[in-house]
């Protein structure tokens, strides 16, 4: 049987979805947090179903995880060609929780680059380690969303120890090409630096664009950890489990020796639903991805008409449209689009200080995306 998104009712996407559409007055059409107002992957859905079933509901297993290390190189090998030891993916609560794990444990104490604007918990979690954030700023004029290398190189010299790198990139839509990330290593070995790569977008790579782990490229393994999940593929954020993938035996085993109250424990059942996703999933996702390039055609289709000054970044990956709105001369174009029944995530959520950008998440219906373009033809 060939895999199909099913699209949740409005009724539907207010049970499922507590956050996005339970905190959304009625009427209001939720197009801000990420995650997706479709149906759980069937072969998720069952994996989980059975899981609850049988009283998985206790304790994970702390020490190996051999089903879910196999899963993740499985599902590395087959979409990224990328040769993972099922022995070096570890598992966490969440990719946040990763992130902070690996900076706490691997990460010399200097300051830690942060291209910016950045998925907003990542502008917090630095400082959680006691480290301060160089932000590596992308200019809201340029024509192609890039990694500043000067600058990286910059703030390298001055003293910063890591890179906390997002590829595929939330927010700016980017997938990262081979000869750019080679350019970023480059730099990086140059300064002796870490990078802690945060690839959770990595299964939502639209046509078009290919997916490099950072973590595959030559000279990386002993500076760099991946953190990954199939959470924001599989809309399965609520279950705590990401896992940090590491290119070395000696990192592994570090990361193995952190204490469990550091790490922030994972659910079995966010366990489990990882290991269905990346073992069972790619029927699914391949859906997920066909429906997910034909909305963001749509996207642009609506936009050219109804708001032809409005900017979107071209989306390489996720379902995360930024938007540069500032042409319509509104600050907050976000809270002009609340008042016209549309909640987006605000541009300064990303960048603080940033005025006129919006974050638009796309997954959903072709019939709300259509509703959401229409309504913010009025209110911008
Ligand atoms: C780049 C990026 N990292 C991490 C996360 C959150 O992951 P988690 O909920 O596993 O911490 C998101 C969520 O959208 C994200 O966009």
């Amino acid at each position: 049987m060939t895999a199909r998104i099913r699209d949740l009712t409005d009724e539907e996407c207010r049970r499922a979805l507590v956050l996005k559409w339970g905190t959304t007055a009625a009427g209001v059409i939720p197009a801000w947090v990420a995650e997706m107002d479709y149906a759980l992957a069937p072969v998720v859905h069952e994996a989980l179903a059975r899981a609850v079933a049988d009283g998985v509901t206790g304790y994970p297993v702390y020490d190996d995880q051999p089903e879910l290390g196999e899963a993740y190189a499985g599902f590395a090998h087959r979409h990224f060609g990328w040769e993972v030891a099922p022995h070096r993916v570890r598992p966490t609560s969440d990719v946040t929780a990763g992130i902070r794990v690996a900076l706490d444990v691997l990460s010399d104490p200097g300051p830690v680059v942060l291209p910016v604007p950045a998925y907003h918990p990542q502008l917090d979690v630095v400082g959680l380690t006691g480290r301060e954030r160089a932000d590596l700023v992308l200019d809201a004029d340029a024509a192609r969303a890039e990694l500043d290398l000067d600058r990286l190189d910059a703030l390298l010299a001055g003293g910063a120890r890591t890179l906390l790198l997002t590829q595929p990139h939330n927010p700016w839509g980017r997938v990262f090409s081979r000869a750019e990330l080679e350019g970023v290593r480059d730099v990086v070995l140059r300064h002796g630096a870490r990078v802690v790569s945060d690839e959770i977008h990595a299964p939502l790579v639209l046509p078009g664009a290919e997916h490099v782990p950072y973590l595959s490229l030559e000279g990386t393994a002993d500076h760099a950890v991946a953190v990954v999940a199939a959470s924001k593929a599989f809309n399965t954020a609520g279950l705590r489990c990401a896992q940090i993938v590491t290119g070395d035996d000696a990192t592994a085993r570090t990361l193995r020796e952190v204490p469990m109250a550091r790490n922030d424990s994972w659910s079995p059942l966010g366990e489990v639903a990882a290991v269905a996703a990346y073992r069972d999933g790619d029927a699914w996702l391949a859906a997920l991805l066909e429906r997910l390039d034909g909305l963001r055609a749509l996207l642009g289709e609506q936009l050219a008409t109804h708001l032809p000054h409005v900017r979107m970044r071209p989306l390489e990956a996720t379902y995360l449209a930024w938007l540069d709105v500032r042409a319509s001369g509104h600050d907050d174009p976000a809270a002009e689009a609340l008042a016209h029944g549309v909640r987006l995530a605000p541009g300064h959520h990303y960048h603080p200080g940033l005025a006129g950008h919006v974050r638009l998440n796309l997954a959903t219906s072709p019939e709300r995306l259509t509703e959401i373009v229409r309504r913010l033809g009025a209110a911008w």
